[in-house]
């Protein structure tokens, strides 16, 4: 371990009738207006300047902000069999603990991920939450989240909304905010049929013509965040539901050949990030992860690059499909990493204490079949709390889909993630 160790005991001479933070509790942090002081048992330690958290013991070890190492962009998958599920974050064996019901953090998602074999546990962001200071707080906690996804600033509408004209003030601030805690960066996305600016998906395209466009997009993209991300989502969605093609702009105009031609150009624009396909409704066997399994066998087959699976996990509470860890373990087969990429459980509201307590058995699921596959290199959730999730207003009448209730508060679905490890 070649980390520096610091022992920020801040509880000490607190007076005893001023409220103490829970055990995990936070306990300082930019922003941070809550107690400062911890309950007997537990020391409040310095982990980030956005995030003190209280740990139990006397004095526990963290990194300091300026030892914090920069994340190594890219590694090599695992390939040896992740840790026995009787082994823990502290080496102890036996049970997870479990995290207290409403409180800003636990034992720690991301550490138990690393412990169980993961390379990391992580949430989606997005730009317009960086200002929400407890929100921040949380995700910057690298017990919790070791790995951060853009939701939406490095996507094609936000990065290239007119003809090379590029921006990448939001994604950057994504970028600096992952560096700044040591966290890694899944970078999505680089061509898929949505959130497309007016002139591609309007303009008037030939093969030749589009080509040139879809590559100079992804050689400025990937060109300009080069060495600083783990991966791509290269490519996203390609499939409908029934393993058909998406005839979008690409599909229509260059044919299915697009996606060889941006996996080729994703990789001249940054030879170390992995090059994801990522898509949803493949968690379980069926029609579109075959065409999954048929794809990378093909561009496998002629050298086209193409280094892991992505499968985003937009589930229903009960209604997951069987199956989840053989559908990965026959992705990890075709020698890609796989990744659960954007996972959220939602139900139809109002949540109830039965359709939590089954929304807990499901994260479970999920994470085991991830932890059950060496390839299987993480799990990010598509932001961690309902306060920003997609689903609401997607889905009407949905939600309640992610581990962290609305006001930030942990639910059942974070011990089932914890149980899962
Ligand atoms: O940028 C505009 C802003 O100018 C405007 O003021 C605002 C008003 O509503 O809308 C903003 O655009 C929204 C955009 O998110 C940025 O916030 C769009 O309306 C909204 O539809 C869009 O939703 C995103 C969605 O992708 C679009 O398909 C979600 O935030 C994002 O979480 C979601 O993520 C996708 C993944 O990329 C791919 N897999 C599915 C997943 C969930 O849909």
């Amino acid at each position: 371990m070649n980390r520096l160790v610091q022992f920020a005991t801040i509880a000490a001479f607190a007076a005893p009738a001023l409220a103490q933070s829970a055990e995990w509790g936070q306990c300082g942090g930019q922003g941070w207006t809550g107690p400062t002081t911890c309950v007997a048992g537990t020391t409040c330690v310095f982990s980030n300047p956005y995030y003190s958290q209280c740990l139990p013991g006397t004095a526990v070890p963290t990194v300091t902000p300026t030892e914090t190492p920069t994340p190594t962009p890219t590694s090599t998958p695992t390939t040896t069999a992740k840790p026995s599920s009787s082994s823990t974050a502290t080496g102890t064996g036996g049970a997870a603990p479990t995290a207290v019901i409403g409180a800003a953090t636990g034992p720690g998602l991301n550490k138990y991920a690393q412990a169980a074999g993961l390379k990391y546990f992580g949430s989606a962001t997005d730009n317009p939450e960086l200002t929400d200071q407890p929100y921040i707080a949380i995700l910057s906690n690298t017990n919790e989240f070791g790995q951060i996804t853009p939701g939406n600033s490095m996507k094609w509408d936000a990065t290239e909304p007119t003809q090379n004209t590029f921006t990448f003030s939001g994604g950057d601030a994504i970028l600096n905010l992952a560096k700044g805690n040591g966290q890694i960066l899944r970078a999505h996305n680089l061509v898929w049929y949505s959130q497309l600016p007016s002139w591609v998906t309007s303009g008037s395209w030939t093969n030749a013509t589009l080509t040139a466009a879809m590559t100079n997009h992804i050689s400025n993209v990937a060109g300009h965040y080069k060495g600083e991300v783990y991966c791509w989502d290269a490519v996203n969605e390609p499939f409908n539901d029934d393993g058909t093609f998406r005839t979008d702009v690409f599909y229509n105009t260059i044919g299915q050949s697009y996606i060889a031609t941006a996996l080729q150009a994703a990789r001249k624009a940054d030879p170390n990030a992995k090059l994801y396909i990522n898509d949803y409704n493949i968690e379980g066997p069926g029609a579109k992860s075959t065409a999954m399994i048929n794809l990378v066998t093909s561009l496998k087959a002629q050298g086209v690059p193409i280094d892991g699976i992505g499968v985003q996990g937009h589930l229903i509470v009960g209604e997951l499909p069987s199956g989840i860890e053989q559908n990965l373990a026959a992705f990890a087969a075709l020698g890609v990493e796989v990744a659960i990429t954007e996972l959220d459980i939602r139900m139809t509201l109002p949540s109830t204490p039965a359709l939590l307590a089954q929304q807990q058995k499901d994260y479970q699921t999920v994470v085991a079949a991830c932890k059950a596959v060496s390839a299987c290199v993480g799990i990010t959730i598509w932001d961690y709390t309902d306060k920003y999730s997609w689903v609401p207003a997607t889905f009407s009448g949905q939600g309640a889909a992610c581990p962290w209730d609305a006001n930030l508060g942990i639910k059942a679905a974070y011990n089932g993630i914890l149980a899962g490890f």
